[in-house]
């Protein structure tokens, strides 16, 4: 079979490197790809949102599959463009990528399939926006309707910040579009957790939970990135509330979007609090994470590829997908300043030390090649560094090892990784 995955961070890194040992694949391509991704794949020069150039490209190569990573593309149309001309795509019809695509179509969902969410308002107008603030102590997260690149979401400590990013978002220049309608919601308190599952349409399968790290900072604290590190299983989702995810949750939403006339048809990642026990939706994804893909391929024990072929045709395998019982953790490498400007071109030594380690694997994110071809830091999130062990605290302790074996010049990690898992124990 042959494979296109788009997109170029760790993420696709991680899926390449899982598809890469399919025994039913004949060739992997990875449309534009990174240094990583050039080890298991071969590297196209086409952008992610090149929807014409990659449906070109995957009819010119007969194409069997092609994974979608990042959620751009999907919401911009790729699998109807695909379709259209016959190719076969693993992620959602721009009907489906609505769930992340607009915040105010996934509350609408979750409040017609009954899920537990936050109570919301719909605002367009400032006015309203402020008069359902000022008549609700609680409702203090204020979210932009569309994508926003991890800007579009304000956690509100009182009333009068919350009403800030309602007019910021409505009013001004800086989301433009993605801002003129906004949801806000009330402020849940609790542990968070992603649930991912494959659905193929009609059923779900659910992969094992993870937990993600957004802020820059140990403790959770500064600016929020794309990701600082994750980590699988999460231990606050025990079996049981796994179960209940995936029947109250996952399974409600994939029977409304068929009965609406849009199956749903790759991964649906649902981000939870779990508040008192109970899981309340916080927000769906319409994609992989990233870096939540990267413990989890390392996991994934099974032949991946029949399940995302047998997905995107509306038909998943019966077998559950096998797992390593071990918990994996990932520690993503930034630049130095980011999520704020940060330089580029830093050399990076001791990367093979560290991917010699048993049960460790370095995805590349935001690296390249330099002229003389030596190996570059080339984005914020440069390498995420990932390993296995017999539970999370022996998987930290792994990956921090490979971790300390890697240099470059203004290098910034979280040291904490992983810590309210470790804790628990
Ligand atoms: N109702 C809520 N109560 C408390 N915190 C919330 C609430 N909604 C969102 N948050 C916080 O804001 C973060 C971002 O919210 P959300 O997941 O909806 O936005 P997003 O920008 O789509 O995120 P992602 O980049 O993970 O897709 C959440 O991970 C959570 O920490
Ligand atoms: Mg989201």
């Amino acid at each position: 079979m042959k494979v296109l995955v788009v997109g170029g961070g760790g993420r696709e890194h991680a899926l390449c490197w899982r598809l890469a040992r399919s025994p039913q694949l004949t060739r992997l391509y990875c449309a534009p790809g990174n240094p990583g991704t050039a080890g298991c794949a071969t590297n196209v020069a086409l952008a992610a949102d090149d929807l014409t150039g990659l449906a070109d490209f995957a009819a010119r190569e007969a194409i069997d599959l092609t994974v979608v990573g990042p959620e751009v593309p999907l919401c911009e149309g790729l699998q109807a463009v695909f379709a259209a001309r016959g190719l076969l795509v693993f992620g959602p019809s721009p009907a489906g990528a609505r769930l992340e695509g607009s915040k105010v179509f996934a509350k609408q969902i979750m409040a017609q399939c009954g899920l537990r969410t936050a109570p919301f308002a719909v605002c367009e107008r400032l006015a309203e926006a402020t008069a359902y603030i000022g008549a609700h102590p609680g409702a203090r997260v204020v979210k932009a309707d569309g994508l926003a690149a991890g800007k579009g979401v304000v956690v509100a400590a009182d009333a009068a910040q919350a009403c800030r990013a309602a007019r910021d978002f409505l009013e001004g220049e800086v989301l433009g579009p993605a801002g003129r309608r906004i949801v806000i919601e009330e402020r849940l308190r609790g542990e968070e957790v992603s649930v991912l599952a494959l659905c193929d349409g009609e059923r779900v399968l659910t992969l094992p939970s993870c937990q993600d790290h957004k802020a820059v900072l140990d403790g959770d604290e500064g600016p929020n990135t794309g990701g600082m590190g994750a980590y699988s299983p999460a231990p606050v989702l025990g079996p049981e509330l796994q179960r209940r995810v995936e029947e109250e949750i996952l399974l409600p939403v994939v029977r409304g979007l068929a009965a609406q006339g849009t199956p749903y048809r790759g991964v649906l990642y649902a981000g939870l609090m779990i508040v008192a026990g109970e899981p309340y939706v916080l927000e769906f994804n319409c994609r992989f994470g990233d870096p939540e893909t990267q413990p989890l391929m390392l996991r994934c024990s099974a032949d991946l590829l029949p399940y995302l072929y047998g997905a995107a045709r509306g038909e998943l395998p019966r077998q559950p997908l096998q797992w390593d019982d071990r918990a994996a953790l990932c520690v993503v490498l930034t630049a130095a300043g980011y999520p704020g400007p940060y330089r580029k071109g830093q050399p990076i030594t001791g990367l093979e030390q560290a991917e010699a380690l048993a049960d460790v694997a370095v995805f590349h994110g935001g690296t390249a090649h330099d002229a003389d071809g030596r190996l570059v830091t080339a984005g914020g999130r440069v390498l995420g560094v990932t390993a296995l062990g017999e539970d999370v605290a022996a998987a930290q302790q792994r990956a921090y090892a490979a971790v300390r074996a890697i240099a470059w010049e203004g290098l910034h990690y979280r040291r904490d990784i992983g810590h309210r898992a470790v804790g628990r124990r």
